[in-house]
């Protein structure tokens, strides 16, 4: 047994949060300079994964996952409907929405392509009952057998076909769980159970909407250890039962801003859980979810930990997900905190299941980079590495491997060597034979992740494995293309790395560069982050007692009303005064506004400078945004980014409609629930193409419209192309009816 150092708790932390989205070069040097295996090493597992394939190959007993998802993986139209209906079935509570569905998604694909590529019957049998689907709901009918094949489907009525279909989707579903209730899914496992495999239980059910929701949850957990309890009764905890349990599905808001809720509510009932556990004799292990919840999740983890009643328990376990940035420094906290709480622990050591979630959601968020590696190479190595690192802490960490590659596997068993506990896992439905394989050769222990629960609870699940399995890079789909050789289904995938890693972040364009040459993304901000929520804190808090005031651009003409401007949330609150113009004003505003003279490139240019001011003055627009309009701070992130993005996008647009002449003066009234974006885009539209703009904000929220206005000029918007007209009633005819 090997032991590292452990840094101080409070630094590990820091780290972790500094690691989240850093470039991922810099995260997989870092890794592979610490804990990347030697040559020989890399070497041997190569040829013992190719070993492994040529196997599985030859053998020609893959499970059903495997052969479905190589004729329907995500590359072809057909799979990808599948996958859009699969969800959509399990979602979709009325049948005429199901039907319309049905139709959209199987019509148009090509399911005659597949007819008889499969080895298996049942995908072969799937196929023609949707290509037969597919051709009965076609409006233009086949001549011949098909047609009258059509005929009697309608003749049938389409709660068949609907019925139909479900049942195959149903059947999809039922590869992935092990059974409806625990003692049904104990019962089934009965057979893999006699073979060697150990299990944990996964009760269905994430992400809670309710307290409700959360509640029956706890309950499903709660009488699941019960159940388990009593055939836990080895003396090694590794040969009993365990159970794998989501956070996400014990809260109702299990997320960073809620966090004083979360320590106060969570906490408690993951440690009633894990006591259970303890007292049960077996694991309790807290899945890993979605990036942005992962910092929460480790002060979950620490407050349960910490707890006296689960000394001595060598049972909880936590997972890591080797694809995000930040698992290195994990690993190295939770050896830190095992270490300082004397406690022993198990780590399982995954890849990561959210992967297209997480991408997606920093595109939208706009944030400087990914929390997760954007190519498969980095995952595997990171994965390696981070094995490595959990084989030097066995005198803390009991490492479980989740894995269903044969490259990963083999490394796994070369690291080990002969002496260093550990187990594999995999999930139920997959790497069957790779694992019995591997079960059998090596003689090393293995546990199957079994899903237990109801079929709408599945949902969630069943998209992340057909999305993680039905992508072409992954070994699942490669091991069944017999076009793609073994040595290369099981490369090394630090040699596929090098060439790769001074490329910046992979094959995906980071979020700011979204828009590609026609715009910069607006600048995000990470509000789950407690580095960027301080960050954010530190910029708006010069103007948290400041006071605003807006007043009609031509207000020397009128003599209008004052009026105070109080905060919606805080009656004490004065966030400033607007001056309301009268009609008088408004006839002189009229009269003065002058059409935008200058060259497209020079508006565009301005109102791309209009955009880069409003991001430079965020902290005093998120305050008031925040005190004049009620916003929230994801609200005012998004109100803020959304306002920016408006000017850049209609500055691009002027450039490509450049014979668009203006049409004279624009009234653009703004409503008061996005009172910096919608004003923003109304006036930015009108300008861009040379207009000249009197705007109306809401008459609750002037004061935010001010800035911008004040904010458009300074860019270069000529003050008589851009005057603000606050008031209390809509333009009619030129003036203010109020
Ligand atoms: P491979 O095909 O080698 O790897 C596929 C994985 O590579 C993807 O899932 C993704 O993580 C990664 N990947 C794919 N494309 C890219 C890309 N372009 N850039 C970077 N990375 C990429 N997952 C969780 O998130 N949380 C859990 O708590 C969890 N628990 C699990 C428990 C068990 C017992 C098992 C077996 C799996 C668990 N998983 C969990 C799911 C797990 O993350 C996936 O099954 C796993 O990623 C599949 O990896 P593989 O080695 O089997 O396959
Ligand atoms: C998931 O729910 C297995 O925890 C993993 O996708």
């Amino acid at each position: 047994m090997s032991s590292v150092n452990p840094p101080l708790l409070n630094e590990a932390r820091a780290t972790i949060r500094a690691q989240t989205r850093l470039a991922e070069p810099d995260i997989l040097r870092d890794l592979m300079t610490a804990s990347q295996p030697d040559v020989n090493q890399r070497a041997n597992a190569t040829a013992k994964a190719i070993g492994f394939v040529e196997t599985l190959r030859s053998e020609k007993d893959l499970g059903l996952m495997e052969v479905f998802l190589a004729e329907y993986g995500l590359s072809t139209d057909e799979g990808v409907a599948l996958m859009c209906l699969a969800e959509a079935l399990l979602r979709v509570p009325d049948t005429e929405t199901i039907d319309a569905l049905i139709e959209d998604k199987i019509v148009p694909s090509r399911w005659q392509d597949h007819m008889g590529d499969s080895d298996s019957a049942l995908v072969n049998a799937s196929t023609l009952a949707l290509m037969l689907v597919g051709k009965v709901l076609d409006p233009a009918p086949p001549p011949g057998v098909l047609a009258v094949v059509r005929g009697a489907t309608r003749r049938l009525g389409e709660p068949v076909i609907r019925a139909a279909i479900g049942r195959s989707m149903k059947l999809m579903g039922k590869q992935f769980v092990l059974g409806r209730t625990i003692e049904e899914a104990v019962k089934q496992g009965a057979p893999d159970q006699k073979l060697g495999f150990s299990f944990s239980y996964d009760m269905l059910g994430e992400a809670a909407m309710t307290a409700g929701d959360a509640a029956a949850y706890f309950q499903a957990y709660w009488q699941a250890i019960a159940y388990l309890a009593k055939r836990s009764n080895n003396a090694d905890i590794r040969d009993n039962p365990g159970i794998s349990i989501k956070l996400s599905a014990l809260h109702p808001r299990y997320e960073e801003g809620q966090r004083a809720r979360v320590m106060a509510e969570l906490v408690p009932l993951v440690s009633k859980l894990a006591v259970a556990a303890k007292t049960a004799g077996m694991g309790l292990n807290i899945d890993a979810e979605e990036a942005d919840r992962l910092d929460l999740s480790l002060d979950v983890i620490e407050a349960v930990l910490r707890s006296d009643e689960l000394a001595g328990w060598d049972g909880f376990g936590v997972v890591v997900q080797a694809y995000g940035k930040r698992a290195g420094g994990v690993i190295t906290w939770l050896y830190a905190l095992a270490t300082e709480l004397d406690r022993k622990i198990m780590v399982r050591l995954v890849k990561g299941a959210y992967w297209d979630t997480e991408i997606k959601r920093a595109q939208v968020d706009g944030v400087k980079g990914f929390p997760v590696f954007a190519r498969k190479v980095a995952t595997d190595v990171s994965y390696i590495c981070c094995a490595n690192r959990l084989f030097a802490m066995t005198d803390r960490v009991y490492p479980q491997f989740a894995t269903h590659n044969a490259h990963t596997v083999a490394t796994i068993l070369e690291l080990a060597g002969d002496d260093k506990p550990f187990e594999f896992q995999r999930l139920h439905g997959m790497g069957e034979a790779l694992l019995n394989t591997v079960m059998q050769r090596e003689n090393c222990r293995c546990r199957i992740y079994a899903p237990v629960g109801a079929h709408k609870d599945l949902l969630a699940y069943l998209v992340r494995r057909l999305l993680e399995n039905g992508a072409n890079s992954s070994f699942v789909n490669q091991i069944i293309d017999e076009t793609i050789p073994a040595n290369v289904v099981a490369a090394d995938p630090f040699d596929a790395l090098t060439d790769t890693l001074s490329a910046g972040d992979g094959a995906i364009v980071l979020p700011p560069a979204l828009y590609g040459t026609t715009r910069q993304n607006a600048k995000g901000w990470d509000l789950r982050n407690p580095n960027d929520i301080a960050a954010f804190e530190r910029a708006r808090a010069p103007f948290l007692s400041q006071q605003w005031r807006a007043e009609p651009s031509r207000s020397s003409v009128g003599g209008g009303l004052e009026v105070e401007i109080i905060n919606p949330a805080d009656p004490g609150d004065c966030v400033g005064v607007v001056v309301q113009i009268d009609a008088v004003g408004v006839e002189a505003a009229v009269a003065g506004a002058r059409p935008w003279a200058a060259s497209v490139d020079e508006r565009a240019h301005t109102l791309c400078k209009a955009a880069n001011l409003l991001e430079e003055n965020s902290g005093e627009i998120f305050a008031l945004l925040t005190r004049e309009a009620g916003k929230t701070p994801v609200d005012g992130v998004a109100e803020l980014r959304e306002a920016v993005d408006f000017l850049r996008y209609y500055a691009a647009e002027a450039g490509h409609h450049s014979e668009r002449n203006p049409c004279g003066i624009f009234a653009c009234i703004s409503p008061w629930n996005f009172p910096l974006a919608i004003f923003t885009g109304q006036v930015a539209a009108a300008l861009a193409t040379g207009n000249a703009v009197l705007a109306k904000p809401a008459e609750t929220t002037p004061l935010i419209a001010a800035l911008a206005v004040r904010l458009m000029h300074a860019a270069g918007v000529p003050e008589d192309a851009l005057q603000l007209l606050p008031g209390t009633g809509p333009i009619v005819g030129g003036a203010l009816t109020s």
